[in-house]
């Protein structure tokens, strides 16, 4: 069994004494993945991601089960930042801006060219790793061609695709080429087995096809709803860097005060500055919470290499600062903004919550929706876009946000924050098993039985 995608479960930076220093990657796919673990025989093929990474390929260091492909910086900068994230992501997110964007012009079609050949040299390195009639689970939108490619030059393989974004509606996927647009439709169908998180998007992938290329053909389309991994989480979320972590933020929090945490990657998609300004409404609106409550908000910085995403941190870092300032007392600051890359400080926020606020403009799931119901130790009440993933099957028992309107954003902060105690541990009970309906490894071979018993 191959796995196949662009971010893999180790990165690497050289330190100033030239030793390598190895950390895990972080996001979905990842997290996701990670579950496989070493002693499953699988091979994970995934790109060297920055001169670390390139380093470790040079020295052949690595960890069993992981074969990372050293594409050029440039084909690998043009394909990641100029089409996967600059281009799909944004399609498949909704978040072109008119009258500036998008606009497909001849350096568009030059990084076109750089992402067939990344998608090439994935194609390649599988079609040589693979045995007689292997599967291959290629991921998400970095390695949309790769299936096709690799039909081609290996036809007897079982080939997946499994998607961990939404996918846009063919109205708004239209907007790329019409050639582009069929190319990475065909370039899925050469899968045999296509996965979604929700039949949402799966069903909007169907009617791309059905719009444009005529219609799936013989490739299956499936729904695995990625859940979180509960046994990980309680026992690293007890861990002592993780309570050191918490006495640190109660501290900058204050005693008694209430919480509304967020944790995201610093990303267009998750809405993190609507959020702000949902906070914000609620302290305007309901005056009482002035002094009473702590907005607390970690985000990883992601794609700093883009400046969309850089403008974007800052204008987050630049409306916190300006909420603490025009509503700070010398006693209480309202938002606890931290940019930075802790996994165990991002535990210490989940347990510290009165209420998890997750409110993406889209999102093919979203993992904090589900992860914070199951760690939070007094249980907390979940405000949830409904543009999530995760909605379909939290939105039940949490509250259902639009996420552009903030001002039903700050109303919904405030409907969690009253929520009577029993009313929310009845609620976060629900959610916390939905959220672990699925887990990693269980959702992981899932995709393996459907693509093997496919047709
Ligand atoms: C999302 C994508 C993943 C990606 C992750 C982190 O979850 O679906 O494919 O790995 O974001 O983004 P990055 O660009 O840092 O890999």
């Amino acid at each position: 069994m191959l796995v196949a995608s662009n971010r893999g479960p180790v990165s690497y930076s050289v330190r100033e004494d030239g030793s390598l220093a190895a950390r895990r990657g972080g996001g979905g796919v990842v997290s996701g993945l990670s579950a496989i673990g070493p002693d499953a025989g699988a091979l994970w093929v995934c790109s060297a991601l920055g001169d670390g990474d390139r380093e470790a390929v040079r020295r052949g260091v690595g960890e069993d089960g992981v074969r990372m492909l050293d594409i050029p910086a440039d084909i690998h900068s043009d394909a990641y930042n100029g089409i996967a994230n600059s281009v799909l992501w944004f399609v498949h997110h909704m978040l072109y801006q008119t009258p500036l964007e998008p606009v497909f012009d001849t350096e568009f079609r030059r990084q076109w060219a750089a992402y067939e050949a990344y998608n090439r040299a994935f194609a390649t390195a599988l079609a040589e790793e693979a045995a007689e009639g292997a599967a291959v689970l290629v991921q998400d939108y970095h390695l949309c061609l790769a299936p096709g490619m690799l039909r081609e030059l290996r036809p007897d393989l079982r080939i997946g695709h499994f998607s961990h974004t939404p996918w846009a509606p063919a109205d708004y996927f239209r907007m790329l080429p019409d050639d582009i647009a069929r190319q990475v439709l065909d370039g899925m169908l050469g899968a045999d087995r296509l996965g979604f998180l929700t039949r949402r998007w799966a069903d909007a992938f169907t009617a791309c096809c059905a719009d444009l290329v005529g219609g799936l053909g013989d490739t299956r389309v499936g729904v695995h709803g990625l859940g979180a991994d509960a046994d990980f989480l309680r026992k690293r979320a007890h861990e002592p860097d993780v309570g050191e972590r918490m006495a640190a933020l109660r501290e900058e929090i204050g005693p008694g005060r209430r919480t509304v945490v967020r944790v995201d990657r610093t990303e267009l998609s998750k809405n993190i500055v609507r959020g702000l300004l949902a906070f914000r409404q609620l302290l305007d609106d309901h005056p009482e919470w002035r002094g009473r409550v702590v907005h607390v908000a970690f985000a990883y910085p992601s794609r700093q290499d883009l400046a969309v995403y850089r403008d974007y941190t800052a204008e987050v870092e630049r409306l916190a600062a300006e909420i603490n300032a025009g509503y700070g007392t010398d006693d209480w600051t309202p938002v606890v903004l931290h940019v930075k890359d802790d996994f165990a400080r991002s535990l210490a926020a989940y347990r510290l919550a009165d209420v998890a606020l997750v409110n993406p403009i889209r999102d093919g799931m979203n993992l904090v929706a589900k992860e914070v119901p199951v760690v939070s130790d007094e249980g907390c009440a979940l405000v949830l876009s409904r543009e999530a993933g995760a909605h379909a099957e939290l939105g039940e028992d949490a509250i259902t946000v639009n996420p552009y309107d903030v001002v039903q954003t700050a109303e919904a902060l405030h409907e969690a924050l009253t929520m009577p105690a029993g009313e929310r541990a009845e609620r976060v009970k629900r959610l916390a098993a939905a959220a672990t309906a699925l887990p990693p490894a269980q959702w992981f071979l899932d995709q393996l039985n459907a693509l093997v018993e496919a047709d």
